[in-house]
C-alpha cells in the first residue's frame, strides 16, 4: 500500500497524458483546463487506496480513478453555474472565462468521457451510474433549498449525503469491487466513505464562511450570499431565535446582492455555531474510522486511509 503522495503522482501523470491527447478546440480545450488546475485528487486517489487496501495493485484501476476525477470535474463545471462562481481552484471558473454554453457543452462531454473509462466491468459502471444519479438528486435539492426557510438538518444532511459523500463511496467501492473484495466488504467501505463524505462537506461549508481566501481559491463567503442552507446558517438561525436575534433572518430577506455577508459571518461566529460544526466534523470522522477498524484487512494497509481522513481533517482548501 502506498502513500497519499506517491498515489496522487501517480494519478497526476495519468490526467497530463491524458490531457496532453485533447484537442485544442472550444469543447476540449476547458476540460484541459479545469483537470489541470491544482486540486486535491481525494476522489480518485480513493479509487486507488481502496484497491490497494484489499490487496490490488494501482496501477490496474487507473482508467477508473481517472473518470472518478472527471466526473468529479464536470460536477465543479456545472456547480459553478449554479451557484454563479466566479473563482474555482484560484482561477476563473469555466463559464466565467468562456461562457455558459461553453461550460454546460463541454461538461456534457466530460461526463460521456467518464462514463466510458468506466465500461471495463459491468458492476463498476452499475455503483458509478448510481452514484452519478445521487450526486444529481443532491445538487437538485442544494438548489431547491435555496428558496426554502424551513429546511432541518435531517434534510441537510441528506442532500450532502447524496451531493458529496455518496461519490467518495462509489470511488472506494470501486477500488475495492476491483480488488476482489466481498460484497460485504464492499458495503463496510461504502460506509467509511460516507462519513468522510459528509465530513467533507461539513468542512467545506466551514471553509465557505470562516476560510483564509488566499487558500480557499473559491470566493469566501458564497454560500451565506446564496442562502444556502448549510449546517452553519440552519443551526445558526435555531440559535439566533433562542436568543431572540434577527440579524440573519434580515439578511435572509435581502436579495442576495443585497446581504451583508460580513455582518452573517459576525453573527454565526457570536453563536458558536462555527466550534459546533467543527464536533460535527469530528463526529464524522471518527464515524468513519470506526467503519475502516470493522473491516478485516493486515492493518498496515489501513494507514494510507488514516491518513487521509487525517489530511481532510487539517485542510484549508
Ligand atoms: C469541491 O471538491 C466540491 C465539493 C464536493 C465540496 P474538492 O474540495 O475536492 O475540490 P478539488 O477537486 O480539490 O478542487
Ligand atoms: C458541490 O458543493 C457539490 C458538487 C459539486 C456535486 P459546493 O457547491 O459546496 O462545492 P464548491 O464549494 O463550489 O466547491
Ligand atoms: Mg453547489
Ligand atoms: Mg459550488
Ligand atoms: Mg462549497
Amino acid at each position: 500500500m502506498r502513500s497519499f503522495d506517491t498515489l496522487r503522482a501517480l494519478l497526476e501523470q495519468r490526467i497530463a497524458t491524458w490531457c496532453a491527447q485533447l484537442p485544442a478546440n472550444g469543447l476540449y480545450a476547458p476540460m484541459g483546463y479545469i483537470m489541470q488546475l491544482p486540486a486535491k485528487r481525494v476522489r480518485p486517489v480513493a479509487v486507488l487506496m481502496a484497491h490497494e487496501l484489499f490487496g490490488g495493485d494501482a496501477e490496474q484501476v487507473m482508467d477508473e480513478a481517472l473518470g472518478i476525477e472527471l466526473f468529479h470535474n464536470f460536477t465543479l463545471m456545472h456547480d459553478d453555474i449554479m451557484d454563479a462562481a466566479p473563482l474555482r481552484r484560484g482561477r476563473p471558473t469555466v463559464h466565467m472565462k468562456w461562457d455558459v454554453n461553453t461550460a454546460i457543452l463541454s461538461g456534457d462531454a466530460m461526463l460521456v468521457k467518464a462514463h466510458r473509462l468506466m465500461s471495463a466491468d459491468g458492476r463498476v459502471s452499475a455503483i458509478f451510474d448510481q452514484r452519478a444519479l445521487e450526486v444529481c438528486e443532491g445538487q437538485q435539492l442544494d438548489m431547491a433549498f435555496e428558496q426554502r426557510n424551513d429546511v432541518t438538518l435531517a434534510e441537510y444532511q441528506e442532500m450532502i449525503r447524496l451531493k458529496t459523500a455518496v461519490l467518495l463511496a462509489g470511488a472506494l467501492q470501486i477500488g475495492a469491487l476491483r480488488a476482489g473484495a466481498s460484497d460485504a466488504d464492499v458495503e463496510r467501505i461504502a460506509h467509511v466513505g460516507e462519513h468522510l463524505g459528509l465530513a467533507f462537506q461539513l468542512r467545506d461549508d466551514l471553509l465557505d464562511a470562516f476560510g483564509d481566501p488566499d487558500k480557499v481559491g473559491k470566493q469566501v463567503g458564497g454560500d451565506l450570499r446564496a442562502g444556502k442552507k448549510t449546517w452553519l446558517l440552519i443551526r445558526g438561525t435555531e440559535r439566533a431565535e433562542q436568543q431572540g436575534r434577527f440579524e440573519l433572518h434580515e439578511e435572509l430577506a435581502l436579495s442576495a446582492d443585497q446581504r451583508n455577508v460580513p455582518r452573517m459571518i459576525a453573527t454565526l461566529r457570536q453563536l458558536g455555531v462555527d466550534r459546533e460544526a467543527e464536533k460535527e466534523v469530528e463526529r464524522h470522522d471518527s464515524a468513519a474510522l470506526d467503519a475502516l477498524e470493522a473491516i478485516r484487512v493486515p492493518e498496515p494497509r489501513k494507514q494510507p486511509l488514516r491518513d487521509l481522513a487525517d489530511l481532510l481533517m487539517a485542510r484549508t482548501h
